[in-house]
């Protein structure tokens, strides 16, 4: 038995061509927009939900460093606005013992890096 072959006339065949580019030019424009639309919100949120986190961990902090990361006890030092991936340095230090401190030391010891991303994400977003 013959098989029945399809042939589409010219203004079908304009249709589908016409069709198919648009799809290639939609796919073009709105998956990146989208994509980098995406990649914003989703990063927006971790700095949220970091800097959330963060507030809620620092509770047992502010009786030295303050309510907002600004102390009037000279041995204290300020942490608001303080650069972040200098605090995430300097509390892994205090962690592992690279730079010491009675009482840091004690403070950093039971930290793990997600809380010290979350505290030096609260603290450097505080204004100075
Ligand atoms: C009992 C008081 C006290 C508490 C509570 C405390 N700190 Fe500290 N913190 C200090 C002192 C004192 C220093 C300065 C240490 C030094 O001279 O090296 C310091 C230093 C730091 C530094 C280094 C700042 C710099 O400029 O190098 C960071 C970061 C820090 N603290 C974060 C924290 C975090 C986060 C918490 C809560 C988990 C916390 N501290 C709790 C007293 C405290």
């Amino acid at each position: 038995m013959d098989k029945q072959r399809f042939t589409p006339t010219p203004m079908q065949r304009v249709f589908r061509y016409s069709t198919a580019q648009c799809q290639k030019s939609i796919g073009r424009v709105v998956l990146p927009i989208s994509l980098a639309l995406g990649c914003a919100i989703a990063s927006a949120e971790t700095t949220n939900s970091a800097i959330a986190a963060g507030e809620a961990k620092s509770a047992v902090c502010r009786s030295c460093h303050g309510a907002e990361g600004i102390t009037t006890n000279p041995a204290w030092p300020n942490l608001a606005g303080q650069n972040k991936r200098y605090l995430e340095n300097q509390l892994k230090r205090f962690r592992d013992g690279g730079r010491e401190d009675p009482v840091m030391s004690a403070m950093a010891a039971p930290l793990s890096d997600e809380d010290i991303a979350n505290l030096s994400a609260y603290y450097s977003n505080l204004a100075q």
